[in-house]
């Protein structure tokens, strides 16, 4: 079976998902919020190694003051919920982003997550929050320009050397990104990472993104033809 050790969902539709259902939009990220626990099990149990999931982009900080501070509040509330459980299912939480300009109870919890889960060998949940890819890519140009002045690093690094810059450096290149809710877009999320990800876009919102539509995702994922610019054999 073809490998798919590293997915990476953009986890869009929230707001139109409440709408829809006569809700407001925070309630449908208090719903998404539960379904990445959901997905997060699912993940393991199909034997994906690194899944890594687009929470709040470095641009998300344009909404309303009451949908951001709802948002930040998120956190707290899903892992007194789910943190024994996912310690028991031996999933290792990591964050990428700039927790430092989180609200300092936000960044507390999220740290508190990386943490007490640091020894866990299983799925590695990883939670993209404050994040933007052109971010991640420059304060990597930044840091390594400046180990270059210091010596301590080769000014003719190559790809893998650079790549141990970015905030993914422990994980392998994204096998496949999905987006939810009908969008075709990357919205600033790992594009350094995704070069040769298969891309999917499915029209369910990320609340209404079961099991069963993960399941048909990674069934499709193995009918691609991942050629990396290569020639079929
Ligand atoms: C994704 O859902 C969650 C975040 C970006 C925080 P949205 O909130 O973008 O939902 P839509 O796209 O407006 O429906
Ligand atoms: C991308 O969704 C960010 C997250 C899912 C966290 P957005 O809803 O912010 O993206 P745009 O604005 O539609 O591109
Ligand atoms: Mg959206």
């Amino acid at each position: 079976m073809k490998e798919c050790r590293h997915v990476a969902i953009i986890m869009d539709g929230n707001g139109r998902w409440a709408k829809k259902q006569g809700m407001p939009r925070t309630a449908g990220h208090l719903a998404g919020a539960d379904n990445v626990r959901t997905i997060a099990i699912k993940a393991s149990e199909m034997g994906v190694e690194y899944l890594t999931l687009y929470a709040f982009s470095t641009e998300n900080w344009k909404r309303s003051k009451d949908e951001v501070s709802y948002i930040m509040k998120l956190p707290g509330v899903f892992f007194k919920k789910y943190m024994q459980e996912f310690i028991d299912r031996g999933f290792r939480m990591r964050m990428l982003g700039e927790l430092d300009a989180l609200p300092p109870e936000t960044e507390k919890v999220l740290h508190e997550a990386e943490e007490e889960s640091k020894n866990n060998t299983g799925l590695s949940l990883n939670i993209a929050i404050n994040y933007g890819s052109q971010r991640e890519i420059l304060l990597a140009a930044r840091h390594y320009a400046q180990d270059v002045r210091d010596g301590k690093a080769d000014p003719m690094i190559d790809e893998a050397g650079f790549e141990k810059y970015l905030m993914t450096k422990d994980f392998p290149p994204v096998d496949l990104l999905i987006r939810t809710s009908g969008e075709q877009r990357i919205s600033n999320y790992l594009l350094w990472q995704i070069a040769y990800a298969e891309l999917e876009f499915v029209p369910e919102a990320w609340p209404e993104f079961t099991p069963q539509v993960f399941e048909r995702c990674l069934q499709e994922y193995r009918n691609r033809d991942r050629r990396f610019g290569g020639v079929r054999q």
